[in-house]
């Protein structure tokens, strides 16, 4: 089982450049199936995510080729339209390959989507749109998790989503960009990664109008073509480590970030007390006192990601006084308590499960400590480099899904980090 061993108490300095995004990377090379050709992929995060995806994309009849982090994929030759049902399990994201197949093929067979350690994670508002799209529905196998959706013909529709979904929005989007008519999304998903998949997919001669708004239109073409598109920063990956600089009261200079999607990370952060100035894409961070107590809420973009709470987390653990932060998205958001309490953290969760109490101590100490999943792990080595003494954090494959290389970059910035392959 591969390791990351940290001894804390460094605290960083330097400069670092932010790697592409995952989260605009994974819905992206789902549709590379719809455009029948070529699609170069620039600033392509080399990551087990996007390698999962890859290779379903080769078990589809893709040929795919990589020059450092430009993926290339030429999707002509794709003829199958059934997802092998291990590949879903692995990965939930692979879900997205609904739409994008659906969408050149008319018919897609693909598992149940297994859940997560951060919630079931269940598909009825994807399924329940792309019904409303003239698409059949049946569920096969004994245990009726293989979903078979087919159709003669995808008309667009108009969708409504009862909650912001970012993977929703982005399979209707995907099934309604060769469809006959025009689909309307309301209260459609504005992340950026959703406003990223348009973009994409406009570049490659969809018609979309409204990405990044809560409302979006989908007007239906014949065919799509080859395309060139440059990924943005992973703006998690940036504040993961803005984090990290918080916790180990560090000064770095981030380079290549997506400051314009940081607006509610960059806000917490200066809250807890970071100093912080945004030019352009060169984001400076610095902190030089005890992290400040905050309550937050996490909600849709812009709003505080759940994907930074974890984060958030490790900082306030070390807070001047009581914290509180409300998991809004996903129900089981709080694998790390466990975790941190072992460092000497002080935290409590109410029996809704959603609300994390946070009592800040002086200071914590490393730990054997396990990652339950790819921000809660991300989240430990940042707790882990503020801690003092020494850490192992094991399990950590969950970090290397969505980090190209964690120890390397916080290396870079002056942490005594080492990581051990298992
Ligand atoms: C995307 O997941 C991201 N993943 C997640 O990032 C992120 O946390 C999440 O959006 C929220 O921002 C990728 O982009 C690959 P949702 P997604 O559909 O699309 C419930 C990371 O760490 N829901 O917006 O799966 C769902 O259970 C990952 O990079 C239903 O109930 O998120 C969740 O509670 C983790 N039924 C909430 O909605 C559905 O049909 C939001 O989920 C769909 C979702």
């Amino acid at each position: 089982m591969s390791r990351i061993e940290i001894i804390g108490g460094e605290q960083l300095k330097g400069e670092l450049k932010i790697q592409g995004s995952k989260n605009a990377a994974l819905p992206i090379i789902a549709a590379t199936i719809l455009n029948k050709g070529i699609t170069i992929l620039k600033n392509c995060p080399k990551i087990l995510d996007v390698y999962h995806m890859v290779n379903i994309l080769e078990e589809l009849g893709c040929i795919i080729t990589w020059e450092q982090n430009t993926l290339m994929v030429n999707s002509k030759k794709t003829s199958i339209s059934c997802l092998p049902e291990d590949s879903v399990s692995k990965m939930r994201s692979s879900v997205l390959f609904l739409g994008a197949i659906l969408g050149r093929f008319h018919e897609v067979t693909i598992a149940y989507p297994g859940g997560c350690s951060i919630g079931k994670r269940p598909i009825n508002y994807h399924l329940d749109a792309i019904k409303r799209m003239n698409v059949e529905q049946e569920f096969l196998g004994e245990n009726e998790d293989i979903i078979h959706c087919y159709t003669d013909k995808i008309t667009g529709n108009d969708i409504f989503f009862e909650r912001s979904t970012v993977g929703a929005t982005q399979n209707v989007i995907l099934t309604a960009v060769l469809s006959e008519g025009i689909t309307k999304i309301y209260n459609a998903a504005k992340e950026p990664e959703v406003e990223e998949l348009c973009k994409y997919l406009i570049r490659a001669g969809a018609k979309i109008y409204g990405e990044g708004t809560s409302y979006i239109e989908v007007e239906g073409v014949k065919e799509l073509h080859d395309v060139e598109f440059t990924l943005s920063p992973d703006r998690i990956v940036a504040g993961t480590y803005m984090a990290a600089v918080a916790a180990t009261q560090g000064d770095v200079v981030f380079h290549h970030a997506p400051s314009q999607h940081l607006e509610a990370t960059i806000d917490v952060l200066r809250k807890v007390g970071c100093f912080i100035e945004v030019k352009g894409d060169v984001i400076k961070v610095g902190n030089h006192a005890r992290p400040k107590p905050i309550n937050i809420i996490t909600e849709p973009y812009p709003a505080f990601p759940t994907d930074m709470q974890s984060q958030l987390m490790s900082i306030l653990c070390l807070a001047e006084g009581k914290s509180i932060i409300v998991e809004n998205i996903f129900e089981s958001r709080f694998q790390n308590i466990g975790e941190l309490t072992n460092m000497g953290a002080q935290v409590h969760i109410d029996e809704s499960g959603k609300i994390a109490q946070i009592t800040g101590v002086n200071s914590m100490h490393g730990a054997q400590l396990y990652a339950h999943d790819l921000r809660g792990g991300a989240a430990l080595v940042i707790s882990a480099l503020a801690a003092e003494g020494s850490s192992v954090i094991q399990c950590t494959d969950y970090i290397e899904r969505g980090y190209e290389d964690i120890s390397r970059d916080l290396r870079l910035l002056g942490a005594k980090i080492k990581y051990h392959c298992g």
